[in-house]
């Protein structure tokens, strides 16, 4: 199916829900106005960080600029309310391309103060967006900005995707494969963090600004910090220590939908445990993708992952005992202390992954696993990420070895692993109706 037909299905199913979810939660407006957001400067400064635009604004509008609105009114074609200002410092052509423009109408503003003369009555209208002050200059009722019953509904829905949306994602990540190809390929020839960096970007033919998030890219050690954050470069080569792991959790977007990948790659002389390690998520990881279905809870399947790297640590000789023990005395999460994945979408901890329903009611996360960021059970349709990891996190560690939960723990190996930092492997998972589609693995790369 080309383009332009699976975007006018998916704005047909948009308009569908939204008109469902305005006169279930506001049935005295007709209208709802979504802003994509404000540009910022920072304080007291006259330039602003790089621009990203709201998830449920790009749902009907791929412009990544701050100040476009889509007003939808039921029945009637979504309309693009698009500020274009008259300005010579920086570009503002708006780029519009067929497939996606000639679904809506588009009008175009050269300042805000226009905005409220295209607008139908706003006592009978919504407000979406971070802009309060603005909804309050439009005249919009305090009760209908941003309010709750709606955005719980919108959030909620969000998580199942459309066709159009599921082949965004699929392109989100060829797109991203292609620079872990050449990451891997540098960490190899010995590059260092920086240089990780450049061959990812270059290979995808990206900035760091377009990136869903900051590259991780981390070597050896510094695969124990979660989000690592630096990119350490070595004037001198000679002091550069020699690559032994690396661990880099990257993406790429398509029209603002998010591919969140992570690879670990061990040097041939990385300690032996760890390759035994290495081999080892890769099939659990493997075993938790193709444990994704429809009425799965993503609780349960998080459970399932500590219970399969605590066998991994047992093992491997890195801890002792049970597998349930370890996980039911804590010391699983020792070593996994994150949650075993997330939504994904047009954010990349997409939005509602612990509501329990469209009417906002929370399903929180278990007591020994509060970081969960979906507690949710999988709808056909829904895209996660499923990311186990294992690692040798210091401040962790140091915790542990003054607890009950160090007899269980194995420290001159522990030890010994610390350097190589850790694991973690991520796809892209779309529930389907009967099993799973690694979005990442079956991603058709070279499609570019
Ligand atoms: N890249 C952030 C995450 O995996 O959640
Ligand atoms: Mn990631
Ligand atoms: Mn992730």
């Amino acid at each position: 199916m080309n383009t332009q037909t699976l975007f006018q299905q998916h704005i047909t199913a948009l308009e569908h829900s939204w008109g469902e979810a305005l006169q279930q939660t506001m049935p005295d407006c007709d209208a709802i106005l979504v802003h994509s957001g404000s540009s910022h400067n920072y304080f007291a400064d006259d330039h602003a960080p790089p621009f990203k635009a709201w998830g449920h604004f790009l749902r009907w509008a791929p412009l990544d600029r701050p100040d476009q609105f889509v007003l939808f009114v039921p029945g009637h074609k979504p309309r693009v309310l698009a500020l274009v200002p008259r300005d010579f410092w920086h570009d503002q052509t708006l780029t519009t391309e067929s497939w996606w423009a000639d679904c809506v109408d588009i009008t175009c503003m050269e300042n805000l103060s226009e905005l409220a003369s295209l607008l139908p009555q706003v006592s009978s209208l919504v407000f979406l967006g971070e802009n309060r002050t603005l909804a309050v200059e439009l005249g919009v009722p305090a009760a209908a900005i941003n309010p709750a019953s709606l955005l719980s509904w919108l959030d909620y829905d969000r998580a199942v995707k459309t066709d159009y949306e599921i082949s965004r994602l699929r392109e989100a990540n060829a797109h991203a494969l292609s620079g872990h190809a050449a990451a891997e390929q540098t960490f190899r020839a010995g590059g260092d963090e920086y240089d990780i960096h450049h061959a990812y970007l270059a290979a995808c033919r990206v900035l760091d600004q377009e990136l869903p998030y900051s590259n991780i890219i981390a070597l050896n050690e510094k695969a124990a910090i979660l989000h690592y954050q630096n990119k350490r470069r070595y004037a001198d080569r000679a002091s550069q220590p020699a690559n032994k792991v690396l661990l880099i959790d990257a993406g790429c977007r398509a029209y603002g939908y998010c591919s969140d990948i992570t690879r670990t790659w061990a040097a041939d002389d990385a300690h032996p445990v760890f390759h035994d390690l290495l081999n080892g998520m890769q099939t659990l990881q493997a075993t938790l993708v193709g444990s994704v279905k429809p009425g799965v809870s993503f609780a349960d399947l998080h459970r399932q992952a500590h219970l399969a790297i605590a066998q991994l640590l047992v093992d491997a000789g890195i801890c002792h005992g049970d597998a349930e023990t370890l996980v039911s005395n804590g010391t699983s999460t020792v070593y996994f202390p994150h949650g075993l994945g997330h939504l994904l979408g047009l954010q990349v901890h997409d939005v509602g992954g612990r509501l329990a329903n469209r009417s906002g009611e929370l399903a929180p996360p278990p007591d020994a696993w509060p970081g969960l960021r979906n507690t949710r059970s999988l709808d056909a349709g829904a895209v996660v990420t499923i990311e186990p990891g294992l690692y040798f996190i210091p401040a962790l560690l140091e915790t542990a070895r003054k607890s009950a939960m160090a007899k269980s723990i194995n420290w001159t190996l522990t030890e010994a692993l610390m350097p190589f930092g850790g694991i973690r492997i991520e796809d892209n998972v779309l529930a389907t109706v009967d099993g799973a589609d690694n979005l990442t693995r079956n991603a058709v790369t070279g499609s570019r």
